[in-house]
């Protein structure tokens, strides 16, 4: 083995200069959201198998599928890899990559962020650590940290690589979870304009839409470009549950359904977490609007009932745990809650966000689906200002929330109801689920002018 260079600089312990530039390839597809990414990496495991950067690889998309068995086998590939590095003569980038995939396998993951975010240091062009601490900065919850990855590499990238448009539609998402939405937009546009099917640049603009509330240009976007994005990988489900969320606020319950059942819930047996997470987060919101979903949760807790034990991400374990309350399977939950809380003793970067808020959400969960409205309000309202720690981005942390105004409404205390929904309408002032709700806990406050006018707010947006 000896080291050669892929086409923009960055070196590869390989066998021949076509597994660098493979592996190039692997990154863009990767970035891309592409079907074949997996197909691609073991083509160059096949070609160079004692390619240092193949192997890590390997173990990193395991762990991005975010579950216990396949965290397994990237604990397999990292085992060996010390050894490993010392006989081929890998490189120092290459060990910080490994060092990192040892941190993730042992699930500290703020170490995991710091090695990538290190390696960017001397090695900007690294677009595996740069997409990769996207990644686990998106599931640290805090968009900022998203928002600067990007900034501090994106002067020193040139607009004519060919992977730029991902570092805009990437720099575009971080704008929007911090919050700096006209940004966000601007570079997510310029972004999709090179590429239709840069998925994660058109759901950057997607997520402008929806935290801004242009729900008809949120539905003209993702159906404009679908085309595009629809060639992705399981990721497209995920865009297709933002078409839901913004056909949901028009009111639109049967089209939401339809796109359900013809694709936000169509590969759920695939097992790839975000999935489970469209579907419980999208069945958990049509109820809170009223609408009846059928059997459709039994599906979601099949699948979940298989991931029981699972101690990745904070954020999937809540909607696995939505699935098995919602379908009434309580023993099944209960075993979840249980592991939950032993998760919550360990000491991880996602065991501590577990203890810290976790637990009081999947308890929540528990008590506003089993009607005990009042004590849900009292476990997860103490936690609303630190729900961001779980991770995910705003608009999926949403449906916590929402939950939240849902027990309040059903409980007695119609004084913290109305306070929640008017701190809501602060930021959602053209939903009708807000307008409507807030007419309704005005109401039980014996407001009841006050109530008609935020009843009729809320159809004025319906009939818009
Ligand atoms: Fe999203």
């Amino acid at each position: 083995m000896t080291t050669h260079h892929d086409a923009h600089g960055l070196a590869f312990t390989a066998s021949s200069a076509d597994s660098a530039q493979r592996f190039h390839d692997f990154t863009t597809c990767y970035m891309g959201f592409r079907p074949d990414t997996g197909l691609v990496l073991k083509e160059i495991a096949t070609a160079d198998p004692d390619m240092p950067m193949a192997r890590i690889g390997k173990g990193y998309l395991a762990k991005l599928m975010g579950s216990a068995s396949h965290s397994a086998r990237a604990d397999k590939v990292s085992a060996g890899m010390g050894a490993h590095l010392e006989q081929v003569g890998a490189n120092d980038r290459e060990r910080r990559h490994a060092a990192a995939l040892a941190a993730w396998c042992a699930g500290d993951l703020d170490r995991t962020t710091r090695i990538w975010e290190d390696i960017l240091l001397d090695h900007p062009m690294d677009g595996l650590a740069l997409r990769l601490a996207h990644f686990t900065h998106f599931y640290s919850g805090d968009g900022r940290r998203m928002r600067d990855s990007l900034a501090r590499v994106l002067p020193l990238w040139s607009e004519d690589h060919p992977n730029y448009g991902y570092l805009q539609g990437m720099y575009a998402f971080g704008l929007e979870e911090a919050g700096e939405y006209d940004k966000a937009e601007r570079y997510g546009r310029a972004a999709v304009a090179r590429n239709r099917q840069d998925a994660w640049s058109v759901h950057a603009v997607a997520h402008v839409l929806e935290m801004t509330e242009r729900h008809e240009d949120g539905i003209a976007w993702v159906a404009e470009l679908e085309d595009g994005w629809s060639t992705t990988n399981n990721f497209r489900f995920h865009l297709y549950w933002h078409k839901c969320l913004y056909h949901l606020e028009r009111g639109e319950f049967d089209e939401v359904l339809r796109i359900y059942d013809a694709q936000v819930a169509s590969d759920i047996t695939s097992d790839f977490y975000l999935d489970i997470c469209n579907c419980s987060s999208l069945l958990w919101r049509l109820e809170m609007f009223g609408v009846d979903v059928g059997d459709r949760w039994t599906a979601l807790a099949e699948v979940a009932r298989t991931h029981l034990a699972d101690r990745d991400l904070i954020f999937v374990s809540l909607h696995y745990l939505m699935a098995l309350i919602a379908n009434g399977d309580m023993v099944a939950a209960e075993q979840m809650m249980d592991s939950l809380r032993t998760w919550s003793t360990l000491d991880d970067t996602q065991a501590r966000i577990c203890a810290d808020v976790g637990l009081a959400i999947a308890d929540g969960l528990k008590l506003a689906r089993g009607g005990r409205h009042a004590e849900a309000v009292t476990v997860m309202e103490p936690v609303r200002y630190a729900l961001a720690r779980i991770g995910g981005s705003k608009a999926q942390r949403d449906v916590f929330m929402m939950i939240l105004l849902d027990a309040a409404k059903a409980s007695n205390d119609a004084l913290v109801a109305r306070a929640l929904f008017a701190e809501r309408l602060g930021d959602k002032v053209h939903s009708s689920w807000t307008w409507k709700n807030y007419g309704a806990v005005l109401e039980a406050n014996g407001q009841t002018d006050e109530a008609m006018r935020a009843e009729e707010e809320a159809r004025r947006i319906l009939a818009a």
